[in-house]
Parts: structure tokens; sequence; C-alpha cells
């Protein structure tokens, strides 16, 4: 939750959405454990009188309700304090792979959570649960752990960022949850003998939404289901894609702080000049405006497609004049790869194996096209900063990705609706056939490439549309009748 904390998208997401939701009328209240980068965050962070226990692992675990504001809105933020489960360096992990205590730390924070409503007396008609580290909260409203009279009336909305995350744990942390072992079944929190957080979500959830309408389809399938299709497919119509939206107070060039030239559709060519030129300097790539640059902000994950990339890179350092600027972290095996391969070519490759918010923005920026061949991409943020900021997106053909860029195809371009580049075949051959479009385009028809460009700049993906969608899900969801239990 920026500016809270973040990993990835995610982060993004739940600091601008429920601002989008307040601006449609609706009162928002969230929970964020009360990670490290909370507490230094240097937001106003301020004790309440609710503290409590949990019982929790055979102990009673205290905790205690801090409170902030999301800035620049009227949305509480109650952080869940327990500084021996969140006051670590990562959120879900450190250098030395997951915490072992994981299902402890996220069975606390949900049931904390309960506890918190309770205490805080909060008028509750929605609880909208992000991932497996709230998965166990749909289950306590529907199993009503604890009794307390609001969740006779109150719904629970699920909203999956990607399945692949799931919260799997041994069976034997069953008893940390809380919950009876009756539910420790297919339908509901076993998944090959395993606990499973997510699955937990999708299973007690009144609704469930991922964030965009391509991968609601696509995790009904065996390929992108990570084994819980049936689950997701036995919701029907009960699942739902929203695509994310883009928070332009934070990603929008014209106002960029972390920019060297600020920029709008009117103007680009010369403000896209100027910041390419700072950060072909603060790089140590070749100074040079004509040099197609290419840019990749992403995690070091295999789902960002970094088994394509790779060879790509190889074969394209020693042989194209393309220069490439990449920030990511991740993977050990990744970031070796990238070191060699920045080493082996200094002036076309820079590379920055770091988190840094400022590098994101002035990659997005400065670069000519933005390359993003995901594997999967449950919606993807990336390519929609790249085209507010007229970096134009090279993309596989999947999730989000195909629901927001619209490819350079004959009759796209006929008709000026294209604003990317897409390949539908996830292979090192579609990847690279795209990038070669894209940089053709680029280096020998000036005319198109604009057009490309200003479309996409054009194109809105504020959250507007996206919260309304959510109001929309959440009445619905209210007004449906269910069967509990
Ligand atoms: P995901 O959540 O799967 O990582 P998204 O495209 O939805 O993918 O969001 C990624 C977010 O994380 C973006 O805001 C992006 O700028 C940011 N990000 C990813 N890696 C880095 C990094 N190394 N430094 C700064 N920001 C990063
Ligand atoms: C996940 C997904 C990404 C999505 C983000 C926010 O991290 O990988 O595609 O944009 O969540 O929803």
């Amino acid at each position: 939750m920026i500016p809270l904390a973040k990993t990835g998208g995610l982060g993004d997401v739940c600091g601008s959405l429920p601002v989008a939701l307040e601006q449609c009328g609706c009162r928002c209240s969230a929970f964020l454990p009360a990670y490290r980068s909370v507490m230094r965050s240097g937001l106003r962070i301020e004790p309440t009188p609710h503290t409590f226990t949990i019982p929790i692992g055979g102990r009673h675990v205290a905790c205690r309700i801090l409170h902030t504001q999301l800035p620049n809105s009227s949305v509480d933020v109650y952080l869940i304090d327990q500084p021996q489960y969140y006051d670590r360096d990562g959120l879900y992990h450190d250098r030395h792979g997951e915490y072992r205590d994981n299902c402890e730390r996220f069975s606390f924070f949900c049931r904390a959570v309960i506890q918190a409503i309770e205490q805080l007396n909060l008028d509750v008609d929605i609880i909208h649960c992000h991932d497996w580290q709230a998965g166990l909260v749909p289950a306590y409203v529907e199993t009503k752990l604890g009794g307390f009279r609001w969740m006779d009336r109150v719904r629970s909305v699920m909203t999956i960022h990607n399945l692949a995350y799931q919260g799997r744990f041994w069976h034997v942390d069953m008893p940390l949850t809380g919950l009876d072992w009756q539910y420790f079944n297919f339908h509901q929190m076993e998944f090959h003998g395993e606990l499973n957080l997510m699955k937990t979500g999708i299973a007690f959830a009144n609704t469930v939404t991922t964030v965009s309408p391509t991968y609601a389809r696509e995790i009904t399938l065996p390929e992108f289901g990570c084994g819980l299709e049936a689950s997701l497919k036995a919701r029907g119509d009960q699942l739902v894609g929203i695509v994310n939206g883009v928070d332009y107070a934070q990603w929008n060039p014209k106002t960029d702080q972390h920019l060297p030239a600020n920029y709008s559709v009117d103007d680009w060519q010369v403000g896209k000049a100027q910041c390419k030129h700072a950060l072909q300097q603060e790089l140590g790539l070749e100074v040079d405006p004509a040099l197609p640059l290419i840019g990749i902000v992403s995690r070091l994950a295999d789902q960002k497609g970094w088994d394509l990339i790779i060879p790509l890179l190889e074969h394209w350092v020693t042989s194209r004049d393309v220069q490439w600027a990449i920030l990511g972290t991740g993977a050990p095996h990744y970031e070796a790869q990238l070191r060699q391969l920045a080493q082996q070519a200094p002036h076309r490759l820079a590379l920055r194996l770091e988190f840094s918010e400022q590098a994101a923005h002035r990659i997005e920026a400065a670069c000519d096209m933005f390359l993003m061949p995901s594997r999967y991409e449950p919606c993807g943020l990336n390519q929609l900063y790249s085209l507010k900021y007229g970096s134009v997106p090279v993309v596989h053909t999947t999730g989000g990705l195909a629901d927001t860029v619209r490819d350079a195809s004959p009759a796209n371009l006929l008709n000026k609706s294209a604003t990317g580049f897409r390949f539908d075949d996830y292979s090192l051959v579609g990847l690279e056939r795209a990038v070669n479009k894209a940089v053709d385009s680029y280096l020998h028809n000036q005319p198109q490439w604009a057009q490309i460009v200003e479309t996409g700049m054009r194109d809105d993906w504020s959250w507007e549309q996206s919260a309304k969608r959510y109001m929309e899900i959440f009445d619905r969801t209210l007004h449906r009748e269910y069967s509990s239990g």
C-alpha cells in the first residue's frame, strides 16, 4: 500500500484504489500489518486505545492497533502492530527465503483484522481482501469466528492479484488459523494435502475478482489456473475481472518530480529527448538520440519472461545498435546472467539491480520502447505507465497486457488505434519478431511511430472507471442472496 509498503503492483493498487473508491462515495478503511517500512514511511502514525491478544500457536499474542491516513484522502489505515511478526527487513521474505512463520504471521493478521473491526465499531458492508495474505478473512466471516453480530450482514470480496502466490503451508499449520479441521477439505482449505490460503479466500468469499477480464478467463484453464482452475470455474459469474487503474498523480510525465524534463502528448518529442539524454549519461550508455532505447522495470521472476529476454539480450547486445536500460531485483540466477551481459556490453546494456522508485520513473520517461514479455500477467501496471509516458510497450498477448495494449496490426494502424506491439506465441521467435517490428517502426517510419506513441499517451487508464466497476460488484455482492455456511 503505497506510500506505506510496496514490493510490486499490489502496493500501487492498494494505495490508489481506496482513494478512488472514496471519490465514488464509498467510505473506506484499510488494514495493513505495521511492517517496518510502514513505521519508517515518515507518515504520522498514532496509537489508538485498542489493544488485545490473539490466541495463536498455544500462546496469547498481543496486538496494538495504530492509525494513519492515506495522504490526500480521508481513508483511515489501521495498522496491525506486532513487532515480533512485522518489524523485519522484508514483507514476506528476506535474502534467506520465505519467512518460515508466514502462516502464523498472516493468520494473526486476519484474526486481528476481525477483532479490530469489532473494537473500532466500524460499520462495514464489504470486506475487500487482497491475495492470500488476507485469504482467511472471508472464511472467518462465513464461519462467524468470534460470533460478532456484524458478521450476519457483512459480505466479502476476494481479489486475486497473482495466482502463482497461494500461501501454501503444511497441514500441521491448520490450528494456527483458529478454524475447525472440518474446513480442511478439498472444496475449502485443503490443496494436495496442504493448507492453501488463496484457495480458502476463493472458496469462502461471496465474490472473487481478479485484475483483468482476460486473466479472469485464463485462470479457469489448467495452463494458468495453478491447480485452482476447478475452484475458480466453480465460481461461475461470481468470478469477475476488473482492470487496474493508474494513479496519474504519481505517474504523469507532465508533473513527475523525478524527471529532468516534463512533457505531455503535445511536446513529447522534446521532453522525452531530454529525459533520454539524461538517462544515457546517468547510466553510462553512449549518448546518442538516434539509438533505440528499450526499458525494462520488472521483478526478476519467471513470470516476467526473463527466459526469453536473456537469450534475446545475449544475441542483441553484441549484434544490434539498440540500447537497454534494465531495473529489477529478484532471482539470483537472473541477476548473475544480467550482470554478465552488462559487463560484456556496458555501452549497450545498463543494469541497476535495486528497487528504486526514482529510477523506475526515469526509465519509463527516457526509453523509446518498454519491454514486458510476461509469460502470464494478471494485469501489469508498467505497460500502463509506459503508455502514459510515450514509451511504446512491446508485450506478450496475455492477461492484462492483452486487455490494455492494442497491437500495431495493419487494421489497428489503419484506424489509428494501435498503442504497442504484441506477440501471441510465447517464444523467442515471437518476441524477437515483435521487438524487430517496433525497432523498425521507430527507425524507419516516424509518422507511424508518432501515431502509436500519441494514441497510447491519450489512452485513459485512470482509476475512475475501474473504481466504478468495483462499486457495481460490491453492490451486486451485497444484494445477492447467499446460502450461508
Ligand atoms: P508485479 O506486481 O507483478 O511486479 P506490476 O506491473 O503490476 O507487476 O507492478 C510492478 C510495480 O513495481 C510497478 O509500480 C513498478 O514500477 C514497480 N517495480 C518493479 N520492480 C521495481 C524496481 N526494481 N524498482 C522500482 N520499482 C519497481
Ligand atoms: C500482481 C500481478 C500484476 C498486477 C499486480 C497488481 O503483482 O503480477 O500483474 O498488476 O498484482 O494487481
